[in-house]
């Protein structure tokens, strides 16, 4: 059973600035839901009710919102407004909340280390709550969660980019075992798409192997100077150890202000079909 789920959240938004200047981007809202809260709502269904959170200098909202607030709670109690808030009760009340911060903006997968404590020795989740992913009928980490238990080893989650936007991603190669699993022979972060081995990029859901804390602690700093998970990810692909995963679903890139005003538009349009 994989239980712990992280979320790295520690980054500086600066796509959506001025908006995340104060406030942390994962707190954008799709519709009146936050972003982070769309995360934390698919890690629970996928059976991940601890919740650990890899954070940074004005992110106290995120601790913030995964807890009471007495007052509002207080006024709005037994009126119709109630119901609003049932979706993160239910949350709160099923899940545990861990936190630490990053203390210097070293990448992604010093953001990852920087958890092993919260997580220890145990296979665990990872989102990018700014990934915004939709998947039927089963969300995208719980597709993968049957991935791992297959292979038992870590499993990232990919999808077709254009070729002009590969240097955005984590881009993979290797052998296709069947139309949903590509056992992964090659990563590369953010390459030139004349020298990216393929259009599949890995999107922000994880599953990974704590193996992994070991291997970031050696792996030197990478594209940008900074710790590159896509590179801890090469060393454990070299040993056969990562499995790519085509998920079924949708997923929508809310770090790009393009991809946030598509998720906008994606979940108003679904809930005006609800009856
Ligand atoms: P991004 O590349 O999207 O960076 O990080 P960002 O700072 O969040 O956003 P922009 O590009 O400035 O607009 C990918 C994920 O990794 C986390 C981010 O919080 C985000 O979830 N991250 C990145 C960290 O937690 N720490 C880091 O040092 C770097």
């Amino acid at each position: 059973m994989i239980t712990k789920c992280l979320f790295p959240v520690a980054g500086y938004g600066t796509r959506f600035l001025p908006a995340t200047k104060a406030q942390p981007k994962e707190m954008l809202p799709i519709l009146t839901t936050p972003l982070i809260q769309y995360g934390v709502e698919e890690a629970l269904a996928a059976g991940m009710q601890n919740i650990a959170f890899v954070t940074g200098r004005n992110k106290r909202a995120i601790e913030d919102h995964f807890d009471i607030t007495y007052e509002l709670e207080d006024q709005i109690n037994g009126t119709s407004k109630e119901n609003q808030l049932h979706s993160i009760r239910e949350l709160i009340g099923r899940c545990t909340f861990s936190y630490t911060r990053q203390a210097h903006m070293r990448g992604l997968g010093d953001a990852i280390l920087t958890g092993e404590m919260l997580i220890g020795n145990q296979p665990f989740g990872v989102i990018l709550a700014d990934d915004l992913c939709v998947g039927e009928p089963d969300n995208v980490m719980a597709q993968m969660v049957r991935v791992y238990e297959k292979y038992r080893c870590s499993v990232v989650a990919v999808e077709e980019v254009p070729l002009g936007e590969v240097d955005k991603y984590g881009i993979i190669s290797g052998a296709q075992l069947d139309d949903e699993h590509i056992q992964i022979e090659r990563m590369v972060e953010k390459p030139a798409p004349q020298d990216a081995p393929s259009n599949l990029a890995v999107i922000g859901r994880y599953i990974l192997t704590p193996d992994i804390f070991e291997i970031l602690r050696s792996t030197p700093p990478g594209k940008n100077g900074e710790v590159q998970l896509t590179d801890a990810l090469q060393t454990q692909a070299a040993e056969g150890e990562v499995i790519g995963y085509r998920f079924q679903g949708r997923r929508f890139d809310c770090g790009s202000v393009d991809g946030f005003v598509e998720a906008t538009n994606f979940f108003y349009a679904r809930r005006a079909e609800t009856p």
